[in-house]
Order: C-alpha cells, then structure tokens, then sequence
C-alpha cells in the first residue's frame, strides 16, 4: 500500500520544517499589513490565508506528486478534493483563527495533518506568535517542541475546564434553540467555559492538559485531523458528539482528557437534546 512506501519519520522531519518556514510567512502577516476579505460576516480571510496554503501545498505537491490535498482556502488545486480516501492526504488549515489572526490575538495557527488509509497519522500544530509547536505520529506520542506531552486525569465535568466551538454560532438556524440549550447545559454543569475562536489550538491544549474537555459543532476537517491525533496520542480520547462513529470529514465531536469526562458531557448533550425537542413538540 501507500503507507508502507511512505517513510512517516522523514516525512515528518520534510513537513515540520516546511511548517516553520510557514510559520515566517504567518508573523510577516500577523505584524504587518494584510487584505482581509469578508467571505461572511463571521468568517474572514486574508491574503496570507491563500499565501501560506499555496507555499504549504506547492512545496509538499512537489516532494510528494501523487499525494492529495484538501485546503480550507482551495488554493493550489486543493480544492477538487471532497471525498477523502485511502491515498495519503494532506489536510491543511493555513491559518486557524483569522479573527483572531486579524485582530492581533495570538490565539491563531497553522494546523496540518496527514491521513493515511483515512487515519491521521501526522498531526502539526504551529502557533508561530508563541513559538509552539506541537506534534504528533501515529504510535509515537504527542511532543510540545520536542518534549513528550500528556493529557491530563480530570474525570468530572464540574471540574473540568471546557473549550467550545460552534462553527458560525450566528448562523441562521432554525436549531437556534438547541444549540442555545447546550450551550447552557456544559456552562452549567463545568467549573468553566472558554471561547478561543481556534479550534486546532484548543485541541492543542487538550493535549497539553491545559483545558479538560473540548465539544465543538460543524467543524470542518481541517480544524481538526491535526488535533484528533495530538489528542490520542497524548492518551486522550475523541468521538462523534451524536453518532456512534468519528468522522474526520464532519467534525461534530467531543476530545477530552479522559474518556469518562467525553462520555459525560456526550450524555448531558443527548439528554439537553432530548429535553428541548420534548419541548417543541408541546408547543405544537
Ligand atoms: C475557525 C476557527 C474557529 C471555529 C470556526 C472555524 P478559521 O477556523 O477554528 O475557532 O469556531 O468554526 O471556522 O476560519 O479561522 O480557519
Ligand atoms: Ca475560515
Ligand atoms: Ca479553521
Ligand atoms: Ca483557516
């Protein structure tokens, strides 16, 4: 197969470079002038978005002609790219957090990650802002700039620190009301609550052991297939919000430290569900 021709340590020495040569393009960017365009009122892009995923894709196309490519801005051909398949494929976020990135907060990253027969098995996560690299190969553990990383022992969710996502949270939506309900639910029921408008950096945290417990909504796989290998690797635990499978391709999930905190919170979203369309049905 593609995997066994793919020499996963030298490729991971060719991407880890790559990302930190990115990486000077990111705070040329980050400090300097920049074009920001609207795509949507809650999703902006700039043009060092396209500029670090054209250098990102070009450079690995190049060392690697047959691999595919799946790119948030489309760039560089990454875009025909739907489907994910069994061929080694880059999965690549150029720049997660452009509001962040646009407004000077350094809570924003590169995050790329490879799959291989549809598993993440090279997951990199660069705050270049921070100098923060975290890294991951598929049976080789979790690394903060080289030094091994391990999630953290919460178990409980009251006293877990959460981190949420909900992609375009003002998107209109008739679910308004649930995504309202669950929202008070986890606020509740944890000993705190963080919005980062990153996701790939808070599934970085995850790993670090610095936030117990992430649930985030209709993500996109680039926000994650790095991430969902720095948590695994780190000994934490990732699955599909509702469903009984993980999909990479459409990330509704829950990553947590331990496996007892991401059931908890999977059961208190099921049973909030639950309850508000109970709800609904009596206001019919
Ligand atoms: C966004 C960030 C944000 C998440 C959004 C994503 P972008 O990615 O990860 O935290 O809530 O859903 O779209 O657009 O900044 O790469
Ligand atoms: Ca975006
Ligand atoms: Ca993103
Ligand atoms: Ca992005």
């Amino acid at each position: 197969t593609m995997s066994s021709e793919l020499d996963i340590q030298r490729t991971f020495e060719f991407v880890k470079d790559l990302t930190l040569k990115a990486g000077e393009v990111f705070k040329c960017g980050f400090e300097g002038e920049k074009v920001v365009t609207v795509k949507d009122e809650w999703d902006l892009v700039t043009d060092y978005d396209k500029k670090i995923e054209d250098f990102l894709i070009n450079t690995l196309r190049e060392k690697f002609p047959e691999h595919l490519f799946i790119g948030e801005e489309g760039t560089a051909g990454s875009s025909d790219q739907i489907e994910l398949t069994d061929e080694p494929t880059w999965i690549i976020d150029p720049i997660d957090g452009t509001i962040n990135y646009v407004n000077g907060l350094p809570i924003t990253c590169i995050s790329i990650g490879l799959t291989v027969c549809k598993e993440p098995v090279i997951g990199i996560i660069y705050n270049p802002i921070t100098s923060e690299l975290y890294s991951a190969i598929k049976g080789q553990g979790a690394f903060l700039n080289g030094k091994p990383l391990k999630s953290s022992k919460t178990t409980e969710l009251k006293k877990a620190l959460i981190e949420i996502e909900m992609f375009s949270i003002r998107f209109p939506s008739k679910d308004r009301d649930l995504r309202a309900g669950r929202l008070d639910a986890v606020t509740h029921a944890a000993r705190g609550v963080r919005f980062m408008g990153s996701a790939a950096l808070a599934l970085a945290f995850i790993a670090r052991g610095a936030l117990d417990c992430i649930y985030m909504e209709m993500l996109k796989p680039w926000d994650i297939a790095a991430g969902v290998l720095l948590i695994r690797e780190a000994g934490g635990t990732v699955v599909d919000a509702k469903e009984k499978e993980f999909n990479i391709m459409r990330p509704n999930i829950i990553g947590g430290v331990t496996c007892e905190l991401v059931m908890e919170i999977k059961k208190l979203i099921i049973d909030t569900d639950l309850k508000i369309m109970r709800k609904r049905l009596k206001r019919t």
